[in-house]
């Protein structure tokens, strides 16, 4: 099967390592498309570079947007005429820097990432959250464990969107666990109950029924190693790139977050 895959930073390209890993099939886009073309050599032939985020649409039955909280929905707007048969896959978290270079919140308390991208998305369109619950290396580390596989959680509105997600998740070497609608995805974000564990089915199964509290990232000192490493992780691209004070245009209403422990 054919997945595009439209950015190829941190999560993108784990993702595509571990799906081209496991026999997918992958059509690769990033901003300038030099970073999908070096994760298309890496990974041989499975991946393809497209040349653009339309191209990478292009006979691909789903598609997962590996896209920072900021760029989204702008991506989604400039193919969202493209998306109407496609399963939509997002890992995105919304979390970013503000001017002075703090971890923020970019959506208001008790607003989830799925349901705000939902709202983003063409009528009909079938998403599903997930890929995002861990970070990028601890997902690598992860992947193919044995003898009891790793649980990836996901959620989605959408029965179709199911069978295309749990695929994925299976041919990244994880057994795949539905936390429910799309209305749950705070669960599984940073900060959320499900966010950065690493647990077999069973155990994954009884989280999805237990108390569900939500680990706010005013609450800092119940954030773990995933947390830590998404901020580190955007510590570095604010260092590459300059801080990103746009974010916080994007975002009137924020949560600061103390540091990681
Ligand atoms: N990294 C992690 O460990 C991790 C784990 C779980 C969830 N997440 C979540 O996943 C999301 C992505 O994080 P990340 O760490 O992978 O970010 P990242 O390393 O900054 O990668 C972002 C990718 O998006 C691409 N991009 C930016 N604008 C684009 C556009 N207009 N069209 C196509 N591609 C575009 C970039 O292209 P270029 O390469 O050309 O710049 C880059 O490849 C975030 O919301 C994060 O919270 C990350």
């Amino acid at each position: 099967m054919t997945t595009a895959i439209i950015g190829t930073g941190g999560i993108g390209s784990a993702v595509a390592r571990q799906l081209a890993s496991g026999g997918e099939t992958l059509q690769l886009s990033s901003a300038d498309n030099e970073s999908a073309r070096r994760l298309a050599e890496a990974i041989g032939e499975a991946g393809v570079v497209a040349v653009d985020n339309r191209s990478a649409l292009q006979g691909a039955d789903a598609v997962i947007f590996a896209l920072r909280f900021s760029v989204l929905k702008d991506v989604i707007d400039e193919i969202a005429d493209a998306l109407g048969d496609k399963s939509l896959v997002v890992p995105s978290n919304p979390v970013g820097l503000d001017a002075q270079g703090e971890v923020v919140r970019l959506l208001p308390e008790g607003q989830s990432s799925g349901e705000t991208i939902a709202g983003w998305l063409p009528t009909g369109a079938r998403l599903a959250m997930a890929f995002g619950t861990m970070s990028a290396d601890l997902f690598e580390s992860s992947s193919n464990r044995s003898p009891e596989p790793a649980v990836l959680f996901y959620v989605t509105d959408d029965n179709h969107g199911s069978d295309v997600v749990e695929r994925l998740i299976r041919t990244a070497g994880f057994e795949p666990v539905k936390a429910g609608g799309i209305e749950q995805s705070g669960r599984l974000e940073v900060g959320g109950d499900l966010h950065d564990l690493v647990v077999g089915p069973a155990e994954a199964r009884s989280l999805i029924g237990g108390a569900r509290s939500l680990r706010r990232p005013s609450q800092g000192h119940l954030f773990g190693r995933a947390f830590a490493q998404t901020v580190s992780t955007a510590l570095t691209i604010a260092a590459s790139t300059g801080t990103d004070s746009s974010i916080e245009d994007e975002a009137p209403a924020t949560t600061h977050c103390p540091p990681p422990p």
